[in-house]
């Protein structure tokens, strides 16, 4: 993130001077989160195409639980997630919180370089409330529910009555909930969740996602009653810093000009 520390006699104006600005990378968070690192590029950009259309989707604005989820674990679910939580956090008004809901491999709070603290589960199994567990993302007014304390029976405390509570709670006091959950085959709680959200976003990742397993996912969302909105297609340019920055539509420099 840039963050620009503004001299004390600096009301709201650019310094005169470039020494005036210290501008601070923070390297801790994961550098895929290029709604972060990247906000003016290109994939910053194609994560704000899909956020609009969502938005697009839902003409009276009123309050909408998404899942973002993939076959198979390593398609970049929790990327996306986050990417997605960010962009929906950009607008103006927009109370947005994630929630993560991967017990078995939470990666929100390592994405974000936040220590693991009481979340979901907690709230689930009743030991908590979920206004205390609730904290800052570290992004705008994004908020984060994290995983919570580990438990050894994931499956069952997502079935908890508490759930359909929660999440009509959270959309009480946020416009957008993204729910980042496990891969749809290998455990039952992708699909548990979709079914209790308003949409599912399927990732597919380029190249690497296989036809066979993205379409079985689809189809058990779909089986058990998923309102499957979309794919998120990550990786579209691979690694190719030319090939992003050809499609890239950066304001001109003045020494281009
Ligand atoms: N857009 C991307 N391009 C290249 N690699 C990525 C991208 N998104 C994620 N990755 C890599 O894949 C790993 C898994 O991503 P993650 O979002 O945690 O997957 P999942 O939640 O589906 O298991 C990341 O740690 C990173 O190394
Ligand atoms: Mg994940």
């Amino acid at each position: 993130m840039f963050r620009r520390h503004k001299p004390a006699n600096d009301a709201g104006r650019m310094p005169d001077r470039p020494e005036d600005m210290v501008v601070i990378v923070d390297q801790a968070v994961s550098p895929y989160l290029v709604l972060f690192h990247d906000p003016s590029g290109y994939r910053a950009e194609q994560v704000r195409a899909l956020r609009n259309r969502l938005v697009a989707m839902n003409p009276d604005g009123e309050p909408k639980t998404l899942v973002v989820t993939s076959a198979v674990r390593d398609e970049g679910k929790t990327v996306s997630a986050l990417n997605l939580a960010m962009a929906m956090a950009e607008l103006e008004r927009q109370q947005v919180v994630l929630v993560d809901a991967d017990m078995r491999r939470p990666g929100c709070e390592r994405h974000l370089n936040l220590n693991p603290e009481p979340g979901l589960a907690d709230v689930l199994l009743g030991r908590t409330t979920v206004d205390k567990v609730l904290r800052p993302a570290g992004y705008r007014q994004l908020m984060l529910l994290g995983p919570g304390t580990r438990v050894a029976n994931p499956a069952e405390v997502l079935s908890s009555s508490r759930l359909d509570e929660l999440l009509h709670r959270l959309k009480e006091r946020f416009q957008y909930v993204i729910v980042d959950t496990p891969p749809v085959l290998p455990s039952t709680d992708a699909g548990v969740l979709a079914a209790r959200v308003d949409g599912t976003l399927l990732v597919v990742r380029l190249e690497r996602s296989l036809k066979k397993q993205t379409r079985e996912a689809l189809r058990t969302l779909q089986d058990m009653g998923a309102n499957v909105l979309g794919s998120f297609v990550t990786e579209l340019r691979g690694h190719d810093p030319d090939s992003d920055r050809r499609l890239a539509y950066e304001p001109r420099s003045d020494e281009e000009a």
